[in-house]
């Protein structure tokens, strides 16, 4: 929700991948203030990330919001099968858009984040939807950023539950647990975790899918048939019926029209050791933990979607 005197401006840093599709869809239909997309190695490379990223903009007639490219695959990090297994080769359920209008900007997704802490400070919010790359690199040069901006929701990490990638390991914080550790060693104003121990209960169905259809608009017939690839990639776990809203909770997590209700506040560990446990996520309760992973919230994030969908586009 956005209310008179909200100051928040936000910027999506994110690997497109269907489920961030869905949340920067979401994002722009609830017009919220986004100063920029960045794209990082995770479901599909960095430039392909920012490529889709660009196309989704221009699908929903948001080419203004600039786009950067991020890092690509960090050190022992690389885009695999399986990521193509879920998002598909080209990262969008091979659903081919037009191309991106405009140029990506030159400055890279860690410049533009540098550069947008400077312009609007504690106002800035970064939701973050893919590995945490970028971040890492900005921390490296600049320890205190956390703590001049005024938030950060990672979709990221798995602490009660298996991990889906490795028995441990969440995607997100698998693909780079050495910028994870950095981001969670770091001091953050505010930084939360929105995890799959929580996102694997927010479920959008087939018939959600279908109220976002029934709303008659080429836009989201054509994010419908994105989405159609990721049903039939939890064919297994959820019987092509249902997806998992992992990245569009994260995002209205971040935005608040979806509000925690209960959460842990304490200190995140990732093993970024080179065995079979790389990239767990681990959470102790600490007094002066400065973390918060979010075990439930208000409502249902379909429901949010759907709704917020339908308003803009009613
Ligand atoms: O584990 C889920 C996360 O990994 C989501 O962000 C999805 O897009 C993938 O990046
Ligand atoms: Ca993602």
């Amino acid at each position: 929700m956005m209310y008179d005197g909200d100051s928040r401006v936000f910027f999506l840093d994110c690997d497109p991948g269907i489920d961030d599709a869905l949340a920067l869809a979401y994002l722009l239909a609830r017009r919220t203030p986004l100063v920029g997309v960045g794209s990082v190695a995770g479901n599909v490379d960095a430039a392909r990330g920012a490529e889709n990223a660009r196309r989704l903009l221009r699908l929903f007639d948001r080419g203004d919001i600039p786009v950067s490219v991020g890092i690509d695959a960090p050190d022992g990090a690389h885009v695999d099968d399986t990521a193509a297994s879920f998002h598909g080769r080209n990262g969008l359920g091979g659903v081919s858009l037009p191309p991106g209008l405009d140029d990506v900007g030159s400055s890279s997704t860690p410049d533009t984040l540098r550069s947008l802490a400077r312009t609007y400070g504690d106002r800035l919010h970064i939701i973050a939807t893919g590995p945490l790359t970028n971040l890492a690199q900005v921390l490296a040069d600049d320890p205190d950023f956390g703590n001049r901006v005024g938030s950060m929701t990672v979709m990221g990490g798995a602490f009660s539950v298996p991990g889906n990638v490795t028995p441990w390991a969440e995607a997100n914080i698998a693909s780079d647990p050495t910028a994870a550790a950095l981001v969670v060693q770091s001091d953050w104003n505010r930084l939360t975790f929105v995890p799959i121990d929580l996102t694997y209960t927010h479920l959008f169905s087939r018939k959600d899918q279908t109220a976002v259809r029934d709303l008659d608009r080429p836009e989201l017939e054509t994010l419908c048939h994105i989405v159609d690839f990721y049903y039939n990639a939890y064919q297994d776990r959820f019987l092509g019926r249902y997806i998992p809203l992992h990245d569009p909770l994260a995002a209205a997590v971040a935005v608040g029209d979806v509000v925690v209700e209960t959460a842990t506040r304490g200190q995140v560990t990732v093993c970024v050791d080179r065995g079979e446990r790389r990239g767990q996520t681990t959470l102790s309760h600490t007094t002066d933990g400065k973390i918060t992973v979010v075990s439930t919230v208000d409502r249902q994030c379909a429901r949010v979607l759907i709704d917020t969908l339908a308003a803009h586009w009613r």
